[in-house]
């Protein structure tokens, strides 16, 4: 028996970036997820709660551990009321920033890990959910 985990993280300030790394990374081990997929779900994590700290003025995170038949993965929804994205094609473009950034955050987390779905409205906010499979 494993006990699942449900854990909720408010992203204010940079060091809330580290806890949630850290947080997502003993999901990870607890599942026994391997190092490699733990680094990518971690970078994916990392740029996503970034965002949400830099465009959407900090947000919430829910971390999960999730099973599907045999498989187990770990789950993360970011959530955020800031200004939302008006074209979410244009935002999953590599290269795509309203910054001075890179505009790879979004097109790499979804590459980074198993599932990845974004809604967003503007002057809503914006919910990012993501999965990585323990092995996928
Ligand atoms: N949570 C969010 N709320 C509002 N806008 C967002 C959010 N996340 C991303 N965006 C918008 O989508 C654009 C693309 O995001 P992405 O993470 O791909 O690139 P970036 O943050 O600009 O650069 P990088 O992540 O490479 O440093 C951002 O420039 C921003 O306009
Ligand atoms: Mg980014």
């Amino acid at each position: 028996m494993t006990t699942n985990i449900r854990e909720q993280l408010s992203i204010r300030q940079e060091r809330d970036l580290i806890i949630c790394r850290n947080r997502v990374k003993e999901a990870a081990v607890k599942i026994g997820m391997g190092i490699v997929n733990q680094t990518k779900l971690i970078t994916a994590v990392s740029e996503l709660a970034r965002n949400m700290l830099i465009y959407g003025g900090g947000g919430n995170v829910l971390l999960e551990t999730v099973t599907r038949g045999r498989e187990q993965g770990v789950q993360i929804v970011f959530e955020d009321k800031g200004p939302g994205i008006a074209d979410i094609n244009k935002a999953m473009q590599d290269g795509f920033t309203t910054g001075k950034s890179m505009g790879m955050g979004l097109p790499g987390a979804r590459r980074l890990v198993s599932e990845f779905f974004i809604e967003s409205t503007v002057g809503i906010g914006t919910t990012v959910k993501i999965i990585k499979w323990k092995n996928g």
